[in-house]
């Protein structure tokens, strides 16, 4: 059976089991591949993270090069480069999903700066991003990660969301499984308040619009939101245009695992 074949009958199954569901992939599948086709890209000023690395702090107003410099980066790297060679022979979804070394060390950085009593992020996949940000959680010795994913829906597909996720960091993570539509808005509800929101699930502009939209009011004043992938559309200029941070920033993708190195992630820190 081809794979897309084989995906269009999981994806017609999923409309008996879980109507909801099916409803928002596909209309995600029309967002990629028919609406997102006619907005135009978003030009930004971008900075490098080693190379303007006073810039993105002095506009961020905190010090990042001393947790850059924490040996912790490279341990939890290595951990996930093993992990990776162990559960490649039988992943269900390309490893390449996970996010480069810049959004992780940025996410490392961040948290180890700001010290989040919450986090929420969309968009797990094996677990990268999430992995630095809860290994900046245990050197803090504080904060929860909630994550939201909606899985591939290969089968088997779930249970390697996170799957690189040291062992040791699980005991401050929450996986939500289904779309950041469904799943987001109790979540929040339930949270009341967050220190930092990432996006880093589906990077239609409709999804990320509407994901700024809905978490940022949760956003505490001195928070932050983070999201992936800010070039492709104009959603994260416009939610800045209108929700008018107290700073922001773009740093530039130097790109080693993802296959769209032009890429850029926006940090926010709420007014
Ligand atoms: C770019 S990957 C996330 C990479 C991850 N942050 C990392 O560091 O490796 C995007 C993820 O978003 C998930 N996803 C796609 N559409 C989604 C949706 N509508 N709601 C929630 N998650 C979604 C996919 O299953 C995939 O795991």
């Amino acid at each position: 059976m081809s794979s897309k074949f084989r995906k269009a009958v999981l994806m017609a199954s999923s409309l008996v089991t879980n109507p909801k569901e099916f409803y928002h992939r596909l209309s995600s599948i029309v967002d990629a591949k028919i609406s997102d086709k006619q907005r135009p890209v978003t030009q930004y000023v971008a900075h490098n993270l080693d190379n303007d690395l006073t810039q993105i702090e002095q506009k961020l107003g905190v010090e990042l090069k001393e947790f850059l410099n924490e040996s912790t980066i490279s341990e939890v790297e290595q951990q996930l480069i093993q992990r990776a060679d162990e559960i490649r022979p039988h992943a269900p979804f390309p490893l390449e999903y996970n996010a480069d070394m810049t959004l992780a060390r940025l996410c490392y950085a961040i948290c180890r700066a700001f010290k989040p009593a919450v986090m929420v992020e969309t968009g797990v996949a094996y677990g990268r991003s999430s992995s630095f940000i809860l290994a900046a959680m245990e050197r803090n010795g504080k904060g929860v990660l909630h994550s939201v994913d909606r899985p591939p829906l290969e089968a088997g597909a779930a249970q390697y969301v996170g799957a690189l996720i040291p062992q040791a960091f699980r005991n401050r993570w929450t996986l939500h499984q289904g779309t950041s539509r469904r799943v987001l808005p109790p979540l929040l509800k339930k949270l009341g308040k967050v220190d930092i929101f990432m996006h880093d699930s589906l990077h239609t502009y409709r999804n990320m619009a509407w994901e700024y939209s809905v978490a940022g009011p949760y956003i505490q004043r001195g928070g932050l939101l983070i999201s992936d992938d800010i070039a492709k559309n104009a959603a994260f200029k416009e939610w800045i245009d209108s929700s008018n941070p107290y700073a922001w920033v773009v740093v530039q993708h130097v790109g080693n695992m993802k296959s769209d190195k032009r890429d850029m992630v926006g940090v926010a820190v709420m007014s």
